[in-house]
């Protein structure tokens, strides 16, 4: 049965070769008077990207102030400069260029901007956000689904607290999507990517109740065109349909399509699973995802296993039978098999981290929010049920 749903996706989407150049016009069109050009470490400068940027700013008389350095599981820090920055220049409008991390960083300052006060406290759950500076990116890598989503994830130094933050005022303005820019991509990254673009859609997929069809069959082609892009950007990076599939998909992944009509906004427990082991470890958002999946997966699916035998059928074409358990393991084990085909890790070891019980229990305290609330919905775990899937 379908359920009521809002849909709300303002990001004007600007898809395709050479987008980039269109930046100033649309920063124009925002009526702003001061940018905070934001990118990360290198890779923006490196490729020249950058430059062209400030040029197309520059031809549209935009005057802008520069933070780079954002690193990947964004800081806490960090944000704090910009912050600091923006108020010092009168900054009214944040522009990003990178990922994920790079768009949440300019969202955190535009929260901060916009209220004054300490932004953590958002984060934290301790006050509520009422607005946002306005955000627009440049996408340099397709992963992560912030160019469309309201959420901006941020890691607060001083306790390794990774936390997630959704207010719709932070949806970017306009998105600039030219898969191109993705050629410079570390394989590594690009497969990255392809998995937290899966697991998007699969974290709403699996849900313990109703689904709507026509999101069930969104969701699988997606994720057939997310698997089908990948395999062939294993074996070469310059395939310009293959980019442009998976960058669309980190959009549709992540805005909300892929979950309109279901009965719950989604599950989520890998994300958040993940989002303590980023946290603690450092580790790339996509690779924890993977490294997390069939320990989660094998924990829940008997709470239903016919969804997960449907999955299987939709997405890997795996003959369905009459042992729905036999055929959910099947589907399960597929994912692995496919994840490790595209060289990420299936379990901690393969990730490079070695939790001991100690820092595990600590991941678990922190992922409850020192026991404040539960994750999930497939099954809904509780502080044992999140251990005992982290000490798989
Ligand atoms: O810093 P630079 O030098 O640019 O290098 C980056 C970074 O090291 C590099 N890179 C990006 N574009 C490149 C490039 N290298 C060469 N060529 C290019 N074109 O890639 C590395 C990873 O970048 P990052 O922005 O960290 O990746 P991603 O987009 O995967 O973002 C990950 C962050 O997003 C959060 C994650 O938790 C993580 O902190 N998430 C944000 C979400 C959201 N806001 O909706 C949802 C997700 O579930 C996720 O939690
Ligand atoms: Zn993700």
């Amino acid at each position: 049965m379908t359920t009521d749903f809002t849909y709300y996706t303002p990001t004007r989407v600007v898809f395709g070769k050479d987008t980039e150049k269109q930046v100033g016009t649309l920063v124009k069109e925002q009526g702003c008077k001061k940018v905070l050009l934001h990118y990360g470490s290198e890779s923006a400068k490196r490729t020249g990207l950058l430059d062209r940027i400030k040029a197309s700013l520059d031809a549209e008389n935009i005057s802008y102030v520069e933070l780079g350095g954002v690193v990947p599981n964004p800081r806490l820090s960090k944000v704090h400069e910009g912050i600091m920055l923006g108020k010092r220049e009168g900054v009214d409008f944040l522009l990003a260029v990178g990922g994920g991390s790079v768009i949440d960083s300019a969202k955190a300052i535009g929260y901060g901007l916009y209220h004054g006060g300490e932004v953590w406290d958002f984060y934290d759950q301790k006050r509520q956000v009422e607005g946002c500076i306005p955000v627009g990116t440049v996408l340099t890598i397709a992963a992560a689904g912030s160019e469309m989503s309201n959420s901006s994830v941020i890691t607060n130094e001083d306790g390794n607290l990774k936390r997630g933050l959704n207010h719709d005022s932070s949806r970017c303005k306009f998105a600039i999507m030219n898969p191109e820019l993705t050629y410079t991509l570390p394989q590594y990254q690009t497969m990255c990517g392809a998995v937290d673009i899966m697991m998007h859609t699969m974290e709403r997929y699996f849900i313990i109740d109703d689904t709507m069809d026509l999101t069930d069959e969104i969701a699988e082609g997606l994720l057939r065109t997310v698997i089908k892009s990948a395999l062939v950007l294993k074996d070469t990076y310059d395939d310009y349909d293959a980019r442009a599939n998976i960058m669309w998909a980190s959009s549709l992944s992540h805005n909300g399509l892929t979950g309109a009509g279901n009965s719950a906004p989604g599950d989520w427990a890998p994300h958040q699973l993940e989002h303590e082991m980023g946290g603690m470890f450092d580790v790339a958002h996509g690779a924890g995802l993977a490294a997390i999946w069939d320990s989660w997966a094998r924990y829940v699916y008997k709470q239903k296993p016919e969804r997960f035998a449907a999955f299987g059928s939709a997405v890997f074409g795996i003959e369905r039978t009459e042992d729905a358990e036999a055929d959910a393991l099947k589907a399960i084990e597929q994912v692995k098999a496919f994840f490790k085909s595209i060289s990420m890790p299936t379990n901690f070891r393969e990730l490079g981290i070695a939790p001991t019980e100690e820092q595990i229990d600590e991941m678990t305290l922190k992922a409850t929010f020192f026991g404040k609330r539960t994750l999930g919905n497939f099954l809904v775990l509780g502080a044992k049920e999140i251990k005992d899937i982290y000490m798989d």
